[in-house]
């Protein structure tokens, strides 16, 4: 059984009961630190819901926290010798204050091999699970108060869904709601299928249950949110896919702007180009990863696309949207990229014309096929690719923006701008950040129509438009 039983969850819910009693003379305070995708915001917002449930208040100060937990990424190595460093250091504060409980949870904690490592060099650390024991987080965290044991969680698993995990949110005008969890896509460089699990879909009523939940306190666009939310609904009796998924989004009511990540190339049918263009409330924005543009490297990726084959969906999408925002993402240096193969990647940047791209360089992966080839390629050589991809895209980014000056767009505020005081910053329908003036009266949640009057190769600026 994919979902976690309603018994489950109400052992669940006692040992959260337990935790709180155990805790309640000291009035917890809980630090949660969140690397890497949404997927992990996510996460941490049902830690920091269970935290909360079991009585822990928040705090971002290392030295006040009763508990510090890592929720930790492994899709690339330089997030991961972060968190060893950080936790590295920790090991001072655990000798000042033996009854400090250091904690890691996430994708890194899923690999039996990281597992293995903290346990013989981090004995500072003292709870460790994985993805799939998330939702047995207060029982674990019982465990390892109750006498002070060290406690790991990581056995392997196909992955499972446990609904009901309280959620910890922070008030927000927008939110993420996950419609999948897993990934069967096994791309040669990548380890999320190895630690998130299967490809597993919740049920659509649950879905939109939570949304109508979250418009109910306040929330107006909603993200839906998967490793591959295209293959929503494979798994499922129901016949439905997530062309279905975004219009049932689409019409409730309350809800104003719809977003979703990610996609994959392979999977997205003519059916969701054409909800998408259809559904008023589905934003014009689209996250399509690329990954690479030589046809030799993609299939050594296992990516089942052709670059011509990418671009002629790029042609379908801007048939049907004309005015869509398209991000992706690219891996530079997968082993034996050669020069040519690089080119292949600047010409689909040209071709394309993205608004925005998140590049990486290609990081080794210990237990993915990727990192069994001999790569003759110098790390020197990487990097200078590297710089050559973000000055493309630099340019590109700075045409496209500066194209948008003179224009007007609908701004979902977001808050105040994080570099101006005086400003506050919105996204546009597709999901362009604008910064503007503060004037009285316009507030986070608001929306507004602002023209842009100052473009940058990052941001753009504006002034309200007088209605
Ligand atoms: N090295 C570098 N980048 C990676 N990604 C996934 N795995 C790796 C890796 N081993 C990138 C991909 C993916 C994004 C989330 O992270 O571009 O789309
Ligand atoms: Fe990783 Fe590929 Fe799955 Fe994305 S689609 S999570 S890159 S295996």
């Amino acid at each position: 059984m994919k979902t976690v039983s309603a018994e489950e969850m109400n052992k669940q819910a006692e040992f959260s009961d337990r935790v709180k009693n155990m805790m309640a003379h000291r009035s917890p305070k809980a630090l949660v630190i969140t690397y890497g995708c949404q997927q992990n915001e996510n996460d941490s917002e049902r830690i920091r819901g269970m935290l909360a449930v079991m009585g822990y208040t928040f705090t971002e100060n290392k030295e006040e926290a009763d508990l510090i937990l890592y929720n930790t990424c492994a899709v690339r190595e330089g997030a991961e010798q972060r968190v060893l460093g950080n936790i590295g250091a920790l090991v001072h504060e655990k000798r000042r204050r033996p009854e400090l409980l250091i904690g890691l949870c996430g994708c890194m904690a899923q690999q039996e091999h990281m597992a293995k490592t903290i346990k013989s060099k981090y004995r500072h650390v003292s709870l460790v699970f994985g993805t799939h024991s998330l939702h047995k987080f207060p029982q674990l965290l019982y465990e390892a108060l109750l006498d002070d044991k060290r406690v790991f969680s990581v056995e392997d698993s196909e992955g499972v869904i446990a609904e009901d995990v309280p959620m910890y949110r922070t008030g927000d005008p927008k939110a993420w709601v996950s419609v999948m969890y897993g990934c069967n896509n096994f791309c040669t460089y990548c380890i999320v299928p190895y630690v998130r699990g299967r490809e597993r879909s919740r049920q659509p009523e649950r879905v939109l249950g939570e949304i109508k939940g979250l418009v109910a306190q306040g929330v107006t666009e909603i993200s839906l949110l998967g490793q591959n939310v295209n293959a929503y609904g494979k798994d499922l009796e129901e016949d439905i896919d997530f062309a279905d998924l975004l219009r049932m989004v689409n019409s409730i009511p309350g809800v104003r702007r719809i977003r979703f990540m990610t996609s994959h190339p392979k999977d997205i049918s003519e059916r969701l180009i054409t909800a998408m263009a259809e559904c008023d409330k589905v934003m014009p924005q689209l996250h399509l990863p690329f990954q690479a543009g030589s046809d030799r490297i993609l299939k050594a990726m296992n990516r089942h696309y052709n670059q011509a084959q990418y671009l002629d969906l790029v042609r379908r999408v801007r048939e049907k949207m004309p005015d869509i925002t398209l991000t992706t993402d690219i891996i530079v240096g997968f082993p034996n990229e050669s020069a040519e193969d690089f080119e292949e990647t600047i010409k689909v940047l040209e071709a394309v014309r993205f608004d925005s791209v998140f590049s990486f360089i290609y990081s080794k992966r210990k237990g993915t096929p990727a990192a069994e080839i001999d790569d003759k390629v110098t790390d020197d050589e990487k990097h200078k690719r590297f710089d050559r991809l973000l000055e493309v895209q630099n340019r590109i980014s700075r045409e496209i923006n500066d194209a948008c000056f003179g224009k007007t767009y609908e701004l979902l505020v977001e808050g105040e701008s994080k570099t101006d005081k005086d400003m506050l910053t919105g996204r546009t329908p597709g999901g362009k950040i604008i910064n503007f003036p503060k004037k009285n009266g316009i507030k986070t949640g608001d929306y507004v129509t602002v023209t842009v009057n100052k473009t940058n190769t990052w941001s753009l600026s504006g002034s309200l438009t007088e209605n």
